[in-house]
């Protein structure tokens, strides 16, 4: 697939087809997604990937946190719909930055170009999805739960996202975009 339709054709998915991808695939797509551009190459990925029971487990975790949440009125984002995306995906990939909790003179710079860095590795690994004829969703509700997560897989680095992925079970429209025009200037 050419880059440019790859780009044009990537939707977030939340409905998924009941198929099981192979290890295999999903190796690859992570290999494409460590060929991403990083500030003074650091790397600042590391990935977990959840199949089946422990792709439940995460479920779980982040549907008693919503049962909480809602018993206490709190907002829940749209953790119901990731919810349901991480059921019916085949995998999810856990997105952590390995540094930020660890080295002593980390500082805001630092974090935004790591963080540059881990979304320049999500966007890669959405595409490279996209050309495998999978689809992908970019999912930051995980925040809700983030404690409850770390917890659970005694990760103590941070958490930045997750990715659900699978064989899509819908098509969705292209969401709205401002043009180019409204969002760049010339000077
Ligand atoms: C950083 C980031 C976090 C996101 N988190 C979520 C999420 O938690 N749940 C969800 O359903 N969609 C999530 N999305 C998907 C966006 O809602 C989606 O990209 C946007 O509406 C545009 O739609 P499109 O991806 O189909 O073009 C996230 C996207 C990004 C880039």
């Amino acid at each position: 697939m050419e880059t440019t339709a790859a780009i044009l054709q990537r939707r977030s998915i939340r409905k998924f087809q009941n198929t099981f991808i192979p290890r295999k695939m999903i190796e690859e797509i992570i290999d494409l997604a460590t060929k991403a551009p990083s500030g003074k190459n650091r790397q600042p990925w590391r990935f977990v990937v959840l199949q089946e029971q422990s792709k439940d487990t995460l479920a779980g975790i982040m549907s008693g946190v919503v049962a909480l949440r809602k018993q206490q009125s709190l907002d829940t984002g749209s953790c119901e719909l990731s919810i349901q995306a991480i059921k019916q995906a085949s995998a999810v990939i856990l997105v952590y930055n390995p540094f930020s909790h660890v080295e002593t003179d980390y500082n805001h710079y630092r974090l935004l170009t790591d963080t540059q860095s881990i979304g320049a590795a999500i966007q890669t690994m959405l595409l490279a999805a996209q050309n495998a004829g999978l689809g992908t969703l970019w999912i930051c509700d995980i925040f809700y739960a983030e404690p409850e997560i770390c917890a659970w897989l005694d990760r103590h680095d941070e958490l930045v996202a997750a990715v659900a992925i699978g064989f899509a079970d819908q098509e969705p429209y292209p969401r709205p975009r401002k043009g180019w025009e409204a969002v760049t200037e010339w000077l």
